[in-house]
């Protein structure tokens, strides 16, 4: 096997682009991984620091390209961002906020999401704000029509411009009562960072609960917000002058904790996910014992394995506490060498099956329905998208040249390839690395058979 900074480039460079791996599957992975905060908390956390009239720090950061993201667009927005007092941990002072420029800022943003949440703290701090357009992505239209109807109304004047979102408050911004059509992660987040620095209170209903929302209310908090969070998705804000900065350890990553327990169960290995914590987790592992996994829970993470032969489950994705959209694309994988027929319906995304195109390739038997299979009441108001993914198991997977298509769809492939039978070739492996930290040094420690390629 060998790794990143074993490869020297043609131009002597150490250490290849990790683009591209070849893996050789079929083995069972087995060894301790530690999973860092929540990629979806702290580029959050990272944001909700320029609120604050003093420095913040924020512990258990990952070392992932989308906190880099974030890190370098608040660098462009003049929050100096510096390494603390102990490893993964930032100090993100946000005395000398000004506006940055378009350029920078889109040089900067990439693929991330996280741009348009700045509109809420940059408008309280200098009374404008621009977002370039936000790149889409391959799980769906990703649009931000909740975002912006939120930001008007407390006062907020947006103005599309054909490179992005130019925004400003001439009177300033002012509570609201905002009902948001679907309990949507980005539009709760949109709405928090900005109600608690508005005049007066804010009421938002039908909010996101994920405990990454929750955590995000922790960090404010900590600020000095004041935050209730009351029965049926209704959260009251009461806006203060004053916020000052915090020091927060972010909460686990339920994603990258869910994928390593995902990658036991399809090698028919055995990991312990270090960092993990059950509470969190509770859905997530319902469906494992369902599917015929096991689990131990420990002070300091969950050890997972597979319990016997795997069983076929019928899934539905759902908002919190439902089961989480990003965590059905590793269960597939798993469903491919369970005995049966399974069932996943997503509910989120107008478009997460197209990682399962390369599963097909490598052998499993898998149909995507597009417009879904089963009617009836839904917990949540279900938007009109509806697909289902039959996976018919078990099947031998075998090796396959393969293309990452998004982040967790990326993850899944990895797996995929970790459990087929012979190589396989993995490319545009980058992507994964926006979300699960040292992904190369954690295979490793599972004993998994790859080298990185150029
Ligand atoms: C967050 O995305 C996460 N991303 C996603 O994780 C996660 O899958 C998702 O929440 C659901 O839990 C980050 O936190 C950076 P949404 P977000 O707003 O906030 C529609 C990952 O890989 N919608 O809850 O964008 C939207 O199109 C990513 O870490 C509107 O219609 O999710 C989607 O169908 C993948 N209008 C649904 O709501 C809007 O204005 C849920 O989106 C906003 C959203």
């Amino acid at each position: 096997m060998t790794l990143l900074n074993d490869i020297v480039s043609a131009d002597g460079r150490k250490g290849g682009s990790g683009e591209t791996l070849a893996i050789r599957g079929g083995r069972p992975l087995r060894g301790r991984v530690e999973v860092k905060g929540a990629k979806n908390l702290v580029t959050k956390a990272m944001v909700a620091a320029i609120l604050g009239e003093s420095p913040s720090i924020l512990r258990d950061v990952p070392d992932i390209s989308d906190v880099a993201v974030v890190r370098s667009l608040l660098e462009v927005h003049g929050v100096h961002v510096t390494d603390a007092d102990e490893p993964g941990a930032f100090v993100l002072d946000p005395a000398e906020v000004e506006s940055a420029h378009f350029e920078e800022i889109d040089a900067h943003a990439g693929a991330s999401r996280i741009p348009i949440l700045f509109c809420g703290p940059l408008l309280h701090r200098l009374g404008q704000a621009f977002i370039p357009d936000l790149g889409g992505c391959r799980i769906g239209d990703r649009p931000i029509d909740f975002h912006l109807d939120a930001l008007r109304k407390f006062g907020a004047v947006v103005e599309k411009l054909p490179s992005g979102i130019r925004l400003s408050a001439p009177n300033g911004l002012h509570g609201a009562n905002i009902h948001l059509p679907y309990p949507s992660v980005g539009a709760t987040e949109q709405v928090l960072l900005t109600a608690v620095r508005a005049a007066g209170v804010t009421e938002l209903r039908n909010a996101a609960i994920e405990p990454e929302i929750m955590d995000l209310i922790a960090v404010l908090q900590k600020m000095g917000a004041i935050i209730s969070y009351e029965p049926n998705r209704v959260i009251l804000i009461e806006g203060v002058d004053r916020l000052r900065g915090y020091d927060h350890r972010a909460i686990f990553d339920r994603n990258e904790a869910a994928s390593w327990a995902c990658a036991a169960l399809a090698t028919d290995g055995e990991i312990f996910v270090g960092g993990a914590k059950q509470q969190e987790m509770l859905t997530f592992l319902n469906v494992v014992r369902k599917v015929g996994g096991d689990f131990e829970i420990h002070e300091d993470g969950i050890l997972f394995r597979r319990g016997g032969e795997l069983k076929p489950v019928i899934v539905e994705t759902d908002v919190h506490p439902g089961f989480m959209t990003d965590w059905q694309q590793p269960l597939i994988v798993a469903l491919t060498q369970a005995t049966g027929e399974s069932i996943v319906h997503e509910t989120v995304y107008e478009n997460r099956f197209g990682f399962t195109q390369a599963l097909v390739q490598m052998g499993a038997d898998i149909v995507v329905h597009p417009h879904g299979l089963q009617e009836g009441p839904r917990r949540v108001p279900r938007r009109n998208l509806e697909q289902a993914a039959v996976i018919n198991g078990p099947t031998p997977l075998h090796g396959a040249d393969i293309t990452v298509p998004d982040l967790r769809g990326g993850y899944s492939h990895v797996i995929a390839a970790l459990t087929a039978e012979g190589e396989s070739i993995v490319r545009n492996v980058g992507i994964i690395s926006r979300g699960y930290e040292k992904l190369f040094d954690k295979l490793a420690a599972l004993g998994a058979d790859f080298d990185v390629l150029g």
